[in-house]
């Protein structure tokens, strides 16, 4: 029998959690408690959000990230609110976060779940009032608990991944996430300090006629690119890019559409980070119904073998994603 009971619209997200408990495999509460986490943090980092602007906390603090991007006061204070909350809760073994350069060791002695996490995501646009949002993606720790944390703990394929989600601090705060049973999106009552499941069971349409790729990049894109890109044309589909990937991808997911980030002269592999951006987003689009590859190859296959590591990112409606393979396939 079913052990989704269907809920109804306006359910809380503790209320939702607790009834899908068993959707989780493995898990006896601890995954649970994970995602009370992540959704208490989203709270905190949205009424900073919403201060931007009052408060001195909008622009950079001088410092760059590992990535070598001029880091935002909002970066390192979400990265602060993410690491406080997963370490607090106490499920968590270790974090890796797009501000750190090096994987937290939160407590290797008795945490089950590592965490990829992108704490905020589209930096660029704190400061001009845009949509910005945060990605996060859940494993299962390989190594025995309370022995130091390996790589095979942290460089796992996305096929692995036991939950994912992202927070969108948007006209409305969302939580959208996955645990491999669906996608559902609850959408933040901030009078009430409440989620509210708004989305249920969310499914990305097939098709689209909606394109999201930085095109300012153009000449440097690949054969294949510039011809998807005319095809799009061709289709009279609409250019919509955000410049957050967050708010791009759950545009794409509601209304049909493929975000592109291709490798380009500036960033070979693409820009966009697989273990916290990519596979995370790949995971909720294929549980949605959608795809997401490199171009070619499944996000989810790829095997990580740096924290940091980019990778060329294709990701939306099925059709769309099988089409932009097509140009590959056709040119190579
Ligand atoms: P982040 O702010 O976490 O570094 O990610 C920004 C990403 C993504 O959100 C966005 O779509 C993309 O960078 C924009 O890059 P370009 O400005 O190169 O288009
Ligand atoms: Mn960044
Ligand atoms: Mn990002
Ligand atoms: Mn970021």
């Amino acid at each position: 029998e079913d052990s989704r009971i269907a809920l109804p619209i306006g359910t809380t997200l503790d209320r939702f959690i607790k009834r899908n408990q068993d959707d989780f495999q493995y898990a006896t509460g601890e995954l649970s408690q994970l995602l009370r986490d992540i959704a208490l943090a989203g709270k905190v980092v949205n009424r900073e959000m919403n201060k931007a602007g009052l408060i001195n906390i909008a622009g950079a603090i001088g410092t760059m990230n590992v990535q070598g991007e001029e880091q935002q006061k909002l970066d390192v204070l979400a990265n602060i609110r993410f690491i406080r909350a997963l370490t607090k809760g106490g499920e968590v073994c270790a974090i890796i976060s797009e501000e750190d350069e090096k994987v937290i060791d939160v407590d290797h002695s008795k945490g089950k779940y590592v965490v990829a996490i992108d704490p905020l995501d589209g930096s660029s646009n704190i400061d001009v009032n845009v949509s910005v949002g945060t990605i996060f993606s859940v494993y299962r720790r390989i190594s025995p608990i309370g022995s130091p944390i390996q790589k095979e703990d942290y460089l796992q394929k996305g096929t692995e991944q036991v939950a994912a989600g992202y927070l969108l601090y948007g006209s409305s705060t969302m939580l959208v996430y996955t645990t491999g049973a669906g996608v559902n999106g609850f959408t933040y009552e901030p009078s009430l300090g409440e989620y509210f499941l708004s989305h249920q069971n969310m499914t990305i349409p097939k098709d689209g006629k909606i394109y999201s790729i930085n095109e300012g990049s153009l000449f440097s894109f690949s054969e294949p690119v510039k011809r998807y890109l005319e095809y799009c044309r061709e289709e009279t589909y609409s250019g919509r890019y955000i410049g957050s990937l967050v708010a791009d991808f759950h545009r794409n997911m509601l209304k049909g559409g493929i975000y592109i980030y291709p490798s380009t002269a500036k960033n070979p592999n693409g820009k966009l980070r697989l273990l916290y951006e990519c596979n995370a987003l790949a995971f909720i689009v294929e549980q949605a119904g959608g795809k997401a590859t490199d171009g070619i190859n499944r996000i989810l296959d790829v095997k990580p073998t740096s924290l940091h590591q980019r990778v060329p990112f294709f990701v939306g409606s099925k059709n769309m994603v099988e089409k932009a393979k097509v140009f590959h396939e056709m040119i190579h």
